[in-house]
């Protein structure tokens, strides 16, 4: 027999506890189905296990699409007061720790719990451990077989998110589901992940641990925050952040010095000629990252005693560190995907696709994608509630 709802959503992570949550507080029967053996997986080890669960700063600028007008509107209906509203709501102690970034003071389980309650006010029915089988459409209807069985609704929401960290249970199911419904699919690349370094560059991995803040570019993209070598390559917020940007191929530009005046190392030189390189950059930077950048660049003796057209050009190689990563390391250490189902296909009110009336995308599984710092759970909220009112 088949059991019937006003919606299915498939997916019980951020997005998809959001939409049915919604849905069923506006009185529909909605059914929710995840092939993992508990919801919000990635909720509970996101923000180091605190949630960073969104981003007072969240504006349409701060994230990637083909579209980059998208998630304008889910985002000024459903912004990150509203979710700071439910969280208040819930009795969650909550700080900001930096760049606007909020967290939880205990733990990112009571983010999922409050999904949890959220959904027991609508009586959602939520099923785990659910392998999707098949999901058919026929009379208006969506039905979707599992090893328990079947279920229909005439509204079908893709929340499987995409496929980072599949260790997590990440599939690319919203993907297959999409193609199988007509709906196109910008090619989906791992993004904030580190950059693994070779050749030249790898001489870099000697200084495995070290960090500092640092402005990372790539292209017309650019960030300030820190970096941090690794024994594969690069990573740290800033590189995590250019990362997303990132295309095979691309350098990555990195300012070792953001706060030093144009004109710093020939000032050095006037003030203290009898003093080295090296020794000016240890006392700007760690010491292993100043040593390493004095030995590359080449210059071993006093400032007074060197040109001011190499002092020129160090100061400019220093504000202009340039890496050419051979990879990422992709969409197993990823924290969300680039790329997804094409916004072209989407209501950017409803989350519904144009051509196939009753099926929604949200969260991730969209060709949406957030900067790091609470932007891509934003996101997840926003998308889940505008669907959450259209089921
Ligand atoms: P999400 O991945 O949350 O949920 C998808 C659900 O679908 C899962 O429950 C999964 O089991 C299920 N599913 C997948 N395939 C399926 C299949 N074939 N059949 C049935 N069910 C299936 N963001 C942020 O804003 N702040 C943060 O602090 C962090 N921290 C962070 C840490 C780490 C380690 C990662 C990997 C990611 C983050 N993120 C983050 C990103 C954030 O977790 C992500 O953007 C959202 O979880 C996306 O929400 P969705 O609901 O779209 O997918």
């Amino acid at each position: 027999m088949t059991a019937t709802y006003d919606a299915i959503v498939l997916g019980a992570g951020a997005a998809g506890l959001m939409c049915a949550a919604q849905g069923a507080q506006r009185g529909r029967r909605v059914l929710v189905l995840d092939h993992a053996d508990e919801p919000g997986r990635k909720i509970l080890i996101s923000g180091g296990g605190r949630c960073n669960f969104t981003n007072l700063h969240t504006a349409p600028e701060r994230f990637l699409s083909a579209n980059p007008h998208f998630a304008r509107s889910a985002l000024s209906r459903y912004g990150p007061q509203d979710f700071l509203a439910l969280v208040e709501a819930h009795g969650i102690a909550w700080h900001e720790k930096t760049l606007g970034q909020l967290f939880c003071d205990g733990s990112a389980r009571q983010i999922v719990d409050l999904l949890l309650a959220e959904c027991d006010k609508g009586a959602v029915t939520l099923r785990c451990g659910e392998t999707i089988r098949a999901v058919s459409h026929a009379d208006g209807r969506f039905t979707v077989r599992t090893d328990s069985g079947e279920a229909s609704a005439p509204a079908l929401v893709l929340a499987t998110g995409g496929p980072s960290i599949p260790k997590l249970g990440a599939t690319g199911l919203a993907y297959d589901l999409a193609r199988q419904f007509g709906l196109k699919v910008v090619e989906p690349r791992p993004a904030l992940v580190p950059l693994t370094l070779s050749g030249e560059d790898a001489l870099f991995r000697e200084l495995s641990g070290v960090a500092t803040e640092v402005v990372a570019g790539c292209g017309k993209a650019a960030f300030r925050e820190a970096a941090l070598f690794t024994h594969r390559g690069l990573s740290g917020p800033a590189i995590l952040q250019v990362s997303s940007h990132w295309r095979r191929g691309e350098e990555v530009a990195v300012d070792f010095l953001p706060d030093a005046a144009p004109g710093w190392l020939l000032a050095a030189k006037q003030e203290r000629p009898r003093t080295s390189l090296q020794a000016v950059l240890r006392g700007l930077l760690p010491t292993r990252l100043a040593d390493a950048l004095a030995e590359r660049l080449g210059l071993s003796g006093v400032l007074g005693e060197t040109t001011d057209k190499a002092l020129r050009a160090a100061e400019a190689r220093l504000a202009g560190w340039t890496f050419r990563p051979t990879g990422s390391e992709g969409f197993a250490k990823a924290e969300v995907t680039v790329g997804g189902i094409s916004t072209a296909e989407l209501s950017s009110k409803t989350m519904e696709a144009r051509k196939m009336p009753g099926l929604y995308v949200i969260g991730e599984a969209v060709d949406v994608t957030g900067w790091l710092g609470g932007y891509n759970f934003q996101w997840a909220w926003a998308s889940g509630w505008a669907a959450g009112q259209a089921v």
